[in-house]
Parts: structure tokens; sequence; C-alpha cells
């Protein structure tokens, strides 16, 4: 609930005109779905969940569905050449085209948003199979990013009408990853402000947290963060501009080989951060390391945590205190060949916000990484 002042009159805005109830999947384009469907799960621990391809009638894609608790990944690849998700996966390499939200009303949501600005993807269109009916709607943001609106009130299907149940006689142990905590997306230079109204003005969300050059510039990679949440918190969508440094910045770097802005990670929350990261380790998940020393003083800065420091420090968990409570977080090296998307474990315990205080550590790492690869 907010209120602003709107032509001379103070006008009580009591209800949220875009209603979110999380986010409903993520579905990345990829060069070939069915071994990086493979790669989720037995890396990440993800199940098999539904699949739709020419055997259940479509023709220019194939879609694998996978889910571990609340999360669920599309992963999505084109048949043929020259359409848009083969253009899409030749543009940016594999990346995410679509963060869809679950919506009471998916008709309501496309009127709301593109009545104040957003850019249709997709009017309202409705799918009915034997389980009842999906209505799907969406809009455009940054780069050729989507955000899908999924109204599945009246559905008790697998996925979604187009999928059938995917039952493979392979699936590894999940790994406790639970539900989509924020998705950060990457844009371009002078571009954060507008994409800070974007979805203020269109999709009602508040810019609750921002953090500039000053807080998180290490002497190379400089960035600037806001962070949007909707109106119950239970989506957030932190943004980064690129900002001058001695160097290039780790955004920058992105939007070169991402070929534009896009998302640049999905933070995905966890109950045991150390059982998590020791099972993901173990499958060879990659994770950016920060230097011993990091430990050697970090409980003097963030106080007393419930967790021994021994095995955080093992496995190069981070922490971070906010006025709240605290946080464990640790990032994965980029997902694919391209230094472009990447996920955030996250376990929190009281804290909302992002890890501002583990920027510094964990920017020098990137820059240990980028210079690697030739480009700071
Ligand atoms: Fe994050």
């Amino acid at each position: 609930m907010e209120t602003i002042a709107k032509s001379n009159t103070t006008k009580e805005i009591t209800t949220d005109f875009l209603p979110l109830q999380g986010t409903d999947y993520v579905e990345f384009y990829v060069g070939n779905a069915k071994q990086a469907a493979h790669f989720y799960k037995t890396a990440f621990g993800f199940k098999s969940l539904a699949y739709a391809g020419p055997e259940t009638g479509v023709k220019e894609k194939v879609s694998y569905v996978i889910r571990q608790n609340k999360l669920t990944f599309v992963l999505t690849t084109p048949l043929k050449s020259n359409n848009p998700i083969a253009d899409h996966i030749y543009k940016h390499g594999d990346g995410v085209k679509v963060l869809a939200l679950k919506v009471d009303d998916a008709s309501i949501a496309w009127q709301e948003t593109t009545a104040r600005g957003g850019k249709s993807y997709l009017e309202p269109i409705k799918l009915n199979d034997d389980k009842g009916e999906v209505v799907l709607s969406g809009i455009h943001t940054y780069g050729d990013t989507v955000h899908l609106f999924v109204e599945r009130n009246n559905y008790s299907g697998v996925f979604m009408p187009g999928f059938i149940s995917w039952n493979s006689n392979y699936n590894p142990s999940e790994t406790g990853l639970l539900y989509v905590d924020h998705c950060v997306g990457n844009v371009g230079w002078n571009q954060m402000n507008t994409w800070v109204k974007f979805y203020e003005d269109v999709m009602g969300f508040r810019n609750i947290l921002s953090f500039d050059d000053n807080d998180i510039s290490t002497e190379y990679s400089a960035l600037m963060s806001k962070v949007m949440s909707n109106g119950n918190g239970f989506v957030k969508f932190p943004i980064n501009e690129p900002a001058e440094g001695k160097k290039k910045s780790q955004i920058e770097e992105y939007l070169d080989f991402y070929n534009g802005e896009g998302v640049q990670h999905v933070a995905i929350a966890t109950n045991n951060i150390i059982e998590t990261v020791n099972e993901l380790q173990k499958r060879g998940v990659e994770f950016l390391k920060v230097p011993a020393s990091y430990y050697e003083t970090i409980l003097e800065r963030v106080g007393t945590i419930d967790e021994d420091l021994k095995p955080l420090s093992e496995l190069g968990i981070l922490i971070d205190r906010d006025e709240e409570g605290y946080l464990l977080q640790i990032f994965t090296k980029p997902l694919e060949d391209r230094p472009t998307v990447f996920f955030e474990i996250i376990q929190r315990k009281g804290a909302k916000s992002f890890g501002k205080g583990n920027f510094k550590a964990l920017f020098e790492a990137i820059e240990r990484e980028q210079a690697l690869r030739g480009n700071l």
C-alpha cells in the first residue's frame, strides 16, 4: 500500500494493480535442451516433469520442464534455423528468455501493464486440454527478455496444455534447492533509471534498495544496482548497470558476451546452504572462491552465527548481516561458456538484503576470473 500525489490531489492506492503470487517458471533458450536438462538434473538435482516436442504436435521446438520443490525451469531449443528462438541463441548464447510470474488473472495483468506503457509480447491466450485451462499473456522487459503472466488456478495437469508428463528413469536426488529468491538483470550504460521506471510504472514495483559506485566498486569492476520489489515482496528484480572503473566493469563484460541486456543471475533459496553446496560441489558445480583471509575477520563484521565457520570457509560460502538478520550466499561460475548467466545459492536467516558486505571480496574474485578470460 502506498500513497502518491497525483494532479494536485492525493490519491490512495489501496490495491496492487498487478498482484503476483511469485515466480511460476524460468525459461532458458539453449543450444541443446536434451543435454541441458541432463546437466541441470545431474548437477543441481532437478526432476523430470514435462515435455513438448514433435511427438506432442510441436513442430518448431522442443521443451523439457524440470522441477525441484517450487523451482521450475523450462529448457527450450529450436528444431530448425530461421526462427526467433534460433536467432535468440545465435545472438545471446544460452540464456534466460522468460521470467514467468504467477497471477490470478493473466488477462487483467496484461491489460493493466500494457495500459501503463508495457510493450505487449503475448496477448492473453487460453490453452485448454482435458486437465483444464491455462491463460498466458506477456510483456517485454530489458533486452530480449520477457515476463509471461501465468494463470493456472483452473488447471490440474502436469505443466500446461501442450506438454505431456516426462517420466524418466533417471532422477538424481535433490540438492535442497527450494524456489527463486530473486532474479538480477544487467542493463546498458545509463539505462538503469529507464528500467527502474518501467518496473515502477508498468508493474507497480518499488525500489527497495540502491547501491552506487561507492558501495560496490573494487579497483576495477564497478557497477550500480537497484533492487525492485513487487507489493507483497514475492518477486524481486535487482537491476545492474555498469559504472566507470579503471578497467572493464563485470557488467560490461556480460553485455559484450550476451550481446545486450539480459538476466545475469538467478538466486535460488535453500534451507541448508552447507548441505546444498556440499552436494553441488560433489556433482561438479563450480563456484567463485574468495581468499581464505575473508574468513579471518568475518565474524568481527557479521557477529555470531548459528553455523560453524569451518564448513563455510571450506565450501567458500559468504556471510553478510543487515538490521534484520544475516544471510549466507555463494555464486556459481557462469553456467555456459560465455561469461553470462550464473546462479546464486542463498540461505536467509532473517536478512532481507542482498549481501552488500560481500561485494568487494566477491567482485575481486570475479575480476580474477575476468582477467583469466582476458576481459579485464
Ligand atoms: Fe543476487
